[in-house]
């Protein structure tokens, strides 16, 4: 078996830094508001988990899980809800938040089938953001790190469900 190398991107420290100030600016926008935050598994949810904690409003948590259809390294361009929220969101202020944008196309299917459900507001929060790798075009309105094309893993992202336990982001060479 070839032996996957790993190298730190971003380190845990980088990492809490960013994640602070992502926090802060997101507590300073919603003051005197309730947030719900949705999380995007399963990617998210050391991120979410780091987020929330630096957030000083009242936040409520849910999740989702989405799934495109064939196969998962090329995106087919069609997305499905497979564990839908429990929580309605008619009226709440909602966050999404996220591990990654790559394509495009995870969040803005979610997007649009959370505003059909009139929230008061929905915004999105990713941790990173691959902007050159966009089929669709998609904004976040909070992102920590903006990255070239490449895999990373590590602080909930994964490689066929490995390395989503790394405390650093790291980039994988030599993967087949
Ligand atoms: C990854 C990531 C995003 C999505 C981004 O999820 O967590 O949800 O892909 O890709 P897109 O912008 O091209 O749509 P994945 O399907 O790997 O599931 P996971 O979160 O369980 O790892």
């Amino acid at each position: 078996m070839t032996e996957i190398k790993t190298e730190i991107l971003f380190p845990k420290e980088v990492i809490s830094r960013r994640v602070g100030e992502l926090a802060g600016r997101i507590s300073r926008d919603y003051d005197g508001r309730e947030l719900l935050l949705v999380g995007i598994l399963k990617g998210a949810f050391i991120f979410m988990a780091d987020l929330i904690r630096g957030i000083n409003v009242p936040c409520r948590v849910d999740f989702v899980r989405l799934a495109s259809y064939g196969c998962s390294s090329q995106s087919s361009g069609k997305v499905r809800i497979t564990k839908d929220l429990e929580t309605p969101i008619a009226g709440r202020d909602v966050l999404i938040v996220e591990d990654i944008i790559d394509t495009g196309l995870t969040l803005s299917y979610l997007v649009k089938v959370l505003r059909e459900r009139e929230p008061a507001s929905l915004r999105v929060c990713a941790f990173l953001d691959k902007k050159e790798r966009r089929q669709v075009p998609f904004d976040a309105d909070y992102v920590g790190f903006t990255i070239p094309d490449g895999f990373v893993v590590g602080y909930g992202l994964d490689f066929n469900e490995n390395f989503r336990f790394l405390p650093d982001v790291c980039v994988l060479h030599d993967i087949a």
